[in-house]
């Protein structure tokens, strides 16, 4: 599945079973993050098109914030492609 980062225009594969975060950092894009375990919100950015799941119960955000599309990309899988506004990401090479 093809991830895209707004507004940079990055972009990078997501594998199944491997969260956003760690597929942008095998491909070279740094994104925050700090606890990398969905608790302390760092990595948090908005979902723009496409679905994901993220893989613990209770990731830390609101079920407004998840009904508007906020996502947290260190405990989240891509379930489609994906465009996700990113606006500090950036590519290490
Ligand atoms: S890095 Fe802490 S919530 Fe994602």
């Amino acid at each position: 599945m093809r991830v895209r980062l707004e507004p940079s225009g990055l972009g990078f594969d997501a594998e199944a079973g491997t969260t956003l975060l760690k597929s942008a950092e095998a491909a070279g894009i740094e994104m925050p993050s700090s606890c990398r375990n969905g608790t302390c919100r760092t990595c948090i950015c908005q979902l723009v098109a496409g679905s994901i799941r993220h893989v613990i119960e209770w990731p830390g955000l609101s079920a407004e914030e998840k009904a508007e599309g906020w996502i947290l990309p260190c405990v989240a899988e891509a379930q489609s492609d994906l465009t996700i506004d990113a606006p500090q990401a950036f590519s290490v090479f």
